[in-house]
């Protein structure tokens, strides 16, 4: 169940959090430490991890940077779904017994610390930045506001994991590129200004491991804490390969440079 945001009275109460513990530099298996916290106002699940930080354990270790679910650091399974710890009030929760876990499908450091390289590799590897053909231009590349729009939703990813974290390809597969990588990559395929090879770019990603890899059960749109529909970019990445000529590992006869619509 998706944690609900009414914020009843909390204060006071005492939480139990169930924490998946393991330090790869040391342990051979992985282990459940209990810690008791006693709720504050407004509350927040990675406020109550650092209060057992401070106070009862320092050795226990996670990730997080901007306490506002801006920075994408603190991805984490709070009760069995993906979630930012930041985001994720103590009295959503729909008991006093919080389950916390790393990320699955990745390797973990220590407690709730990921290898992050795979899903860095795999965003790198999409190229993931504007590539206009004007690129001597002076000042601003002006995007009107229906493109804007369109592409509103993959503009406001975070890079928390928390799809990558969900999608069952990846966990079976860990040459997948991944819904956050790949819809960033329909980000750009939406863009008016971008106008790169296209030829160029689904030829490594027109494949299992990349966009013809997706079941589409939609795991990552249930896990995205910013709204964001990585199927959908998916979906519209397919469109593209589709409608381009050679479609399906047809990627050396898609259209080039010269000719995206930007419509997918
Ligand atoms: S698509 Fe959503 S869940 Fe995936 S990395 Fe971006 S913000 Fe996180
Ligand atoms: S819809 Fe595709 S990318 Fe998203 S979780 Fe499912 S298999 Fe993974
Ligand atoms: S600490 Fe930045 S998203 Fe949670």
């Amino acid at each position: 169940m998706p944690h609900k945001k009414e914020n009843t009275s909390i204060e006071g109460k005492v939480f139990t959090f169930k924490i998946l513990r393991f330090d790869s530099h040391q342990d051979q298996e992985s282990h459940f430490a209990h810690f008791k916290v006693t709720a504050e106002k407004g509350m927040t699940v990675l406020e109550a991890l650092l209060k057992i930080q401070e106070d009862q354990d320092p050795s226990l270790v996670f990730r997080y940077s901007c306490r506002g679910a801006v920075c994408g650091s603190c991805g984490m399974y709070i009760n069995g779904y993906p979630n930012l710890a930041c985001r994720v009030q103590l009295s959503g929760l729909p008991s006093q017994e919080v389950l916390i876990e790393p990320l699955p499908n990745f390797e973990v450091i220590k407690d709730l610390i990921v290898d992050m390289a795979p899903f860095w590799k795999a965003y790198r590897e999409v190229e993931p930045w504007l590539m206009p053909n004007d690129r001597e231009k002076k000042g601003e590349h002006l995007v009107t506001e229906k493109n804007r729009a369109q592409i509103d939703q993959f503009v406001g990813c975070i890079l928390c994991a928390c799809c990558y974290g969900a999608c069952p390809v990846v966990s079976r597969d860990e040459d997948y590129a991944g819904p956050a990588a790949l819809a960033k990559l329909f980000r750009f395929i939406r863009d008016s200004r971008d106008k790169r090879d296209w030829k160029k770019t689904f030829k490594p990603l027109n494949n299992e491991h990349g966009l013809w890899g997706c079941d589409t059960v939609f795991r990552c749109v249930d896990a995205c804490p910013k709204q964001v529909r990585p199927t959908d970019g998916i979906e519209g990445l397919r469109r593209r390969a589709v409608c381009s000529r050679g479609g399906h590992h047809g990627a050396g006869k898609t259209h080039s440079s010269e000719s995206p619509s930007n419509e997918a």
